[in-house]
């Protein structure tokens, strides 16, 4: 079980406020809500990025079994294959060369692989950071927005090597995201934010057929895309 209580403030004002949580390990989360609800904060802080008040029970999981993308994606000034290689974890060099070349083929990059990856396009530099992240080995996976930048083809590619690597072992996944029709796809669970507020935590089906809060009602209701 995992347990959360975060506050946190910018400025003395209050962006996020969420008490008591509990999320079930080995289940995919989907964070959804307007921009500046708190989606973003509430990763970072689950990853330890930023400071809070409050307290995160991973349980037996170490933080170095926690795997944090960031919204603003970004790739080191090195080959595309060198920022594989930078998360290759304990494995042998030449494993580590072919698996990393294996998983760019299912991001469509390995045709990268000797290029600078601070040369790459903006959605390009998206695919590499979470075909780096996928590299490494973690229990519980934080995504902020891991498509945003992608194409469809891109997009969908990406959601099945994602699924990929939680079907390859037991992972809990907390993903933010501005696609509800992704949501609906990938997550078990909901977590509908508005203001700093969690106002829904719900099964995904139930959630898209009969949301019980007001507030998330009319968020659906502006949406056409699920
Ligand atoms: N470093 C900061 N300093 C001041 N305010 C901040 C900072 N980071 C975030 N905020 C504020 O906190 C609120 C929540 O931001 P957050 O990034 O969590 O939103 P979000 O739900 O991820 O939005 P988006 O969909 O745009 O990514 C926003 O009002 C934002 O302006
Ligand atoms: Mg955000």
């Amino acid at each position: 079980m995992i347990s959360v209580t975060i506050y946190k403030e910018y400025n003395s004002l209050p962006v996020l406020d969420v008490k008591d949580l509990s999320f079930e390990e080995g289940k995919i989360y989907a964070l959804i809500g307007g921009n500046g609800s708190g989606k973003s904060t509430f990763l970072k802080s689950m990853a330890n990025v930023i400071k809070f008040q409050g307290k995160t029970d991973f349980g037996a999981v170490k933080p170095s079994e926690i795997g944090y993308l960031p919204q603003k994606n970004f790739a080191f000034d090195m080959s595309v294959k060198g920022n594989m290689m930078l998360n290759c974890g304990k494995r042998k060099k030449k494993d580590a060369l072919r698996e990393a070349t294996e998983l760019l083929e299912k991001f469509d990059l390995a045709r990268y692989a000797k290029k600078n990856a601070a040369r790459l396009s903006g959605g390009e530099t998206q695919k590499l950071a979470l075909c780096r992240l996928l590299f490494g080995n973690y229990k519980i996976l934080l995504l902020d927005e891991p498509t945003a930048s992608l194409d469809i083809n891109s997009t969908l590619k990406a959601e099945e090597n994602i699924k990929e690597y939680l079907s390859s072992r037991p992972t809990t996944l907390f993903m933010a995201t501005h696609s509800l029709r992704q949501a609906k796809a990938l997550a078990d669970y909901v977590i509908y934010l508005e203001n700093g507020h969690i106002e829904e935590i719900t099964e995904t089906e139930e959630f898209f057929r009969n949301p019980y809060s007001e507030k998330a009602r009319l968020f659906l209701s502006f949406h056409t895309d699920f």
